[in-house]
């Protein structure tokens, strides 16, 4: 980028190169999300521009309104004074049980059913049990790229872990790959997320079926984290006991523990509420090792008496309320959550085709031999310009994004953009911005 063309970059040259080296941050291209989100907030208000901002994965919709009634309805009830049960309320137990049968198709037990506060908690807790119940078994694999912050939890609670891209095993080539690492008899869990974030690919049937088997052959426990829970839009999951269902490694072990949000797919980020859903089997299984840290080796009582008690006691009462009246209205067919936030995928389809119309690349793209669904997230990257150095430089341009270096991602040459804050009447400024971006880089 030489100095001519930089200063006349569609943000203030000066005020973003000020700002970023006023920030404190070593290479911006490789801060986490809320460092971006501050460094854009402060360029915003100093340049007086809006950005297209693509760095956090927050919802950009309305939340689900049916929840906000049954909020209300329960705090006026009068349970804001009353501690929850740690295990949640039975009217949420009951409609959980229900919405994993009619739009996952599988069966759960109410007890193994319990609200976290958020899917994040539902982690935290998961792996204070699951890392746990076996002395030779310390070790997480993630399959990436991932959420890093479940890879912060890990440091925080002094956990190890293992990491691949999966963008090179896709299909039979994945079952070789994860026996390179379970074999060596370290590996206590595995963890994904389906759709995944940052790179928005779904697992295969035949993906879901070799991770299903290779868990119960080297007793491994799933962690199925699905905070975009039926947003694979290219399918209609949204009809309540009609198939097809929201894919799940549940079809092919009983060593899972699901995490399902409620903060994309309702729209219900705020009130910090999610589900952690643990196979009936997994649930009464006992683990000696367990003991080290809980009173219990039973699994399922050690979750929550033993993890979640000591984490939080619970989940907000009138929270669990909202959730049981949006599982309600779901499970009796009378809330399409689905075609609330289909406007996602609609949203990237739109945005994919102005970054590839204008000299960028899509990093993944297929999901073994059909093109990748538009969602939540989408990844892009500049030819002849890696991942980090294109942050920096599209910040000119008023467009931010997280690098995939930060992902656990072996494509350094891309980011991640989210979709979500993106609002169409601004999508004319990202064309714009785009062709300028492409116009002063193109060889
Ligand atoms: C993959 C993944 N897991 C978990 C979470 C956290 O979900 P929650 O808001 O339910 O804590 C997120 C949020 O962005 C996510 O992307």
């Amino acid at each position: 980028m030489t100095n001519a063309l930089t200063k006349q970059t569609p943000i203030d040259y000066t005020i973003v190169k000020n700002q970023i080296d006023n920030s404190g941050l070593e290479k911006v291209g490789l801060a986490s999300i809320r460092e971006i989100v501050r460094l854009v907030n402060e360029i915003e208000t100093e340049a007086g521009e809006k950005y297209v901002r693509m760095e956090m994965g927050v919802p950009g919709l309305p939340p689900a309104k049916v929840g906000i009634e049954g909020e209300i309805e329960a705090l006026r009830s009068g349970v804001a004074s009353k501690y929850p049960m740690i295990d949640g309320v039975d009217i949420l137990k009951k409609e959980i049980a229900r919405f994993v049968k009619n739009f996952i198709n599988i069966d759960v037990e109410e007890r193994c059913c319990v609200p976290t506060v958020g899917s994040m908690q539902g982690g935290f807790a998961s792996f204070l049990v699951s890392c746990r119940r076996d002395v030779k078994k310390d070790t997480t694999l993630f399959i990436d790229p991932g959420f890093p912050v479940q890879k912060m939890q890990h440091k925080v609670l002094g956990l190890k872990y293992e990491t691949f891209d999966v963008y090179n095993y896709r299909g039979d080539k994945l079952k070789a790959k994860l026996e390179e690492y379970l074999e060596k008899g370290n590996i206590s869990t595995i963890l994904y997320s389906n759709p995944n974030n940052p790179s928005w690919i779904c697992f295969t049937e035949k993906e879901l079926q070799i991770i299903g088997e290779l868990a119960t052959k080297y007793d491994v426990i799933i962690m199925e984290d699905l905070a975009y829970f039926a947003m694979d839009f290219r399918k209609d999951l949204s009809k309540p006991g009609v198939a097809p269902y929201q894919p799940t490694v549940a079809n092919y072990t009983d060593n899972y523990i699901m995490l399902i949000s409620s903060s994309k797919s309702f729209s219900y980020a705020g009130q910090r509420i999610g589900m952690m859903v643990i196979s009936n089997k997994l649930y009464t299984r006992r683990f000696a090792d367990l003991k080290r840290f809980y009173k219990t080796d039973e699994f399922g009582h050690s979750m929550i008496y033993g993890a979640i008690y000591s984490l939080s006691s619970g989940t907000s009462h009138s929270a669990q309320y909202g959730l049981a009246a949006i599982l309600k209205a779901a499970n009796d067919g009378d809330f399409n959550f689905i075609e609330e936030v289909k406007e996602y995928g609609e949203r990237a389809k739109i945005m994919k085709k102005m970054f590839t119309d204008n000299g960028f690349e899509i990093v993944y793209d297929m999901d073994e031999n059909e093109p990748l669904a538009d969602g939540f997230y989408f990844t892009f990257s500049y030819p002849g310009i890696n991942g980090v150095d294109l942050l920096e430089k599209l910040l000119y341009y008023g467009i931010s994004a997280i690098a995939l270096a930060t992902t656990g991602s072996d494509r350094t040459e891309g980011l991640r953009a989210c979709v979500s804050q993106i609002q169409r009447s601004q999508f004319d400024d990202l064309e714009e911005r785009l062709k300028a971006f492409n116009k002063d880089h193109s060889k």
